[in-house]
């Protein structure tokens, strides 16, 4: 199976999204993220008409609540039938094992299989400086992300959102079977934004990503199809 480029689609409005994919040739091919942006303003709707028209979705809605609020929404998240999801997992192991019974339990209900459940460790916009100095970890970075995707793996997590450079410890210490989804990711030509743990798609693959997830670099260029072209090209380089 071909590993995915999730392209994150934060747009203000569906209107916009109709736009940048119409200048695809199948957009049904691709693996779409929708984040908060898009979806507080069009909601579940926007997941269906997706979906409808072939997408893979990854409704990225970061859930970060008590245990119940947490099970209960991953329920409503369960019955719209997308494939990936996420939780923080600094909710801790009660909150993302909730997660998962919410998930599985809406699920059930539609007859749809279950959400791949994927805990975002350290956002990939924080430094080692914000990390040590504003939120006080006595961690290194590696070490805490690495702590937190054991923790989301014991909880039930199917993977974990972190930035390819602590794939290489997490490979080695939380194991190869376990989903590592990567965003932070950027060309050497690109703009990096706020984004600070970056790393190329070739970087990503080589050190275990399972998925990749790019959006400004696609969807603020000139040519999105070229700038998808460029990424998917060093992605999965034997494939092109
Ligand atoms: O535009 P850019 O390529 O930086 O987009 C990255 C996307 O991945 C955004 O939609 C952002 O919400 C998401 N994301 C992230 N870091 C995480 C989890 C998700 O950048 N840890």
């Amino acid at each position: 199976m071909e590993k995915p480029i999730m392209l994150a689609l934060d747009f203000a409005d569906f209107k916009q999204v109709e736009q940048f994919l119409e200048s695809f040739s199948n957009p049904g091919d691709l693996t779409v993220k929708i984040g908060m942006e898009l979806f507080y303003q069009s909601g579940p709707q926007v997941v269906k008409t997706l979906k409808a028209r072939g997408c893979k979705i990854f409704l990225d809605l970061k859930l970060f609540d008590i245990p119940h609020t947490v099970e209960k929404s991953m329920e409503r998240i369960g019955e719209l039938g997308v494939d990936y999801v996420t939780a923080h997992t600094l909710g801790g192991s009660e909150m993302l094992t909730a997660a998962k019974r919410g998930l599985i339990a809406g699920a059930k209900r539609v007859n749809q299989p279950v959400p791949d459940l994927l805990g975002v460790t350290i956002l990939t916009s924080c430094s080692k400086e914000t990390l040590a100095n504003e939120l006080n970890c006595k961690l290194a970075m590696a070490d805490q992300v690495v702590s937190l995707a054991k923790l989301a793996k014991q909880s039930g997590c199917d993977g974990v959102i972190t930035s390819a450079l602590e794939l290489p410890m997490l490979t080695k210490e939380v194991g190869t079977d376990f989903k590592y989804v990567v965003p932070g990711i950027r060309m050497k030509q690109d703009a990096v934004g706020d984004q600070k743990r970056v790393a190329t798609p070739e970087i990503a693959k080589q050190t275990g990503a399972f998925a990749i997830v790019v959006g400004r670099p696609v969807t603020q260029s000139e040519n999105p199809v070229a700038a998808y072209r460029r990424y998917r090209a060093n992605w999965n380089l034997e494939g092109e």
